[in-house]
């Protein structure tokens, strides 16, 4: 809203050509308005939700879980590709690629290329579907409120991803139904460790969890894992895939 108003004055002082290259890079954006962010119940386990400060937005359990289940894939934003010097797998790591700018919703790389319309230049680079409305707008008013690395209890809890406590819960409820026994599933057993360490290796674990191309979309047959369930996974499968 400010650089429109920035841009209207300068047409009225006469610097229409400024006022026009302005006008052409503020209207490639999405202008969207900051959202007031109402009650988000947050998860505190034994089936009690607690909200969290209804103002704020957490990164931890708001931000962090999406960004990494869509923009952390291998040859893009992970530790070891770090594409254009960009790695989004922590707060601290994110911050340090220079994207954000903190205090203004409406400008740093990291709004422009989510916000971009040319698909040459958006983020996730086609055909990966761009972040939603939603994720656009917590991301904007997680930058208005100062870019912090806030957590509040329960949500998306992604500090301490281990095999035992994280992956082996995820795959006895939602895949091992059909990848255990005598003939899993595409042959892949997901019941025992060195089943899903194999997936993991030769990528087809996160390629089916994310619908990647080539890759038979997994869980079969239902909607995608949550993206907290998919960003722990591959920060898991990032580590090496360790039996801890
Ligand atoms: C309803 C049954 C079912 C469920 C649930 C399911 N799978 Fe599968 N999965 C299959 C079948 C069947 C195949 C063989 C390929 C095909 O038919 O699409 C397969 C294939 C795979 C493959 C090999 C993919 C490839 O392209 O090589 C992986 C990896 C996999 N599943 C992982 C998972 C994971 C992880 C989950 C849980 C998030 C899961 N599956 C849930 C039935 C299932």
């Amino acid at each position: 809203m400010i650089q429109m108003n920035t841009v209207y004055q300068r047409k009225s002082n006469g610097t229409i050509i400024l006022g026009l290259i302005l006008f052409l890079v503020v209207s490639c954006k999405h202008e969207i308005p900051l959202p007031i962010i109402s009650n988000v119940p947050v998860d505190i386990g034994n089936g009690n939700t607690l909200p969290c400060d209804s103002d704020s937005v957490y990164f931890n359990q708001q931000i962090l879980p999406f960004l990494i289940a869509n923009c952390a894939q291998s040859g893009r934003h992970d530790a070891a590709s770090h594409q254009d010097g960009v790695t989004i797998t922590s707060y601290q790591t994110l911050m340090n690629s220079g994207i954000i700018e903190i205090g203004d919703p409406n400008d740093g790389d990291l709004i422009e290329v989510i916000t971009d319309t040319d698909p040459s230049d958006r983020m996730p680079p086609p055909p990966a579907a761009l972040l939603t409305a939603q994720q656009i707008q917590l991301i904007q008013t997680w930058i208005a409120q100062g870019a912090q690395n806030l957590n509040c209890d329960g949500g998306c809890d992604t500090s301490n991803v281990t095999f035992n406590a994280v992956i082996k819960p995820i795959m006895q409820n939602k895949c091992q139904g059909c990848h255990q026994g005598t003939s899993p599933g595409g042959g892949v057993n997901l019941s025992t460790y060195l089943g899903v360490q194999g997936s993991a290796i030769d990528g087809s674990l996160l390629g089916s969890i994310e619908h990647g191309s080539g890759w038979s979309a997994m869980p079969k047959n239902s909607s995608k894992l949550p993206d907290c369930d998919i960003a722990k996974i591959r920060i898991w499968v990032n580590a090496g895939a360790p039996n801890n």
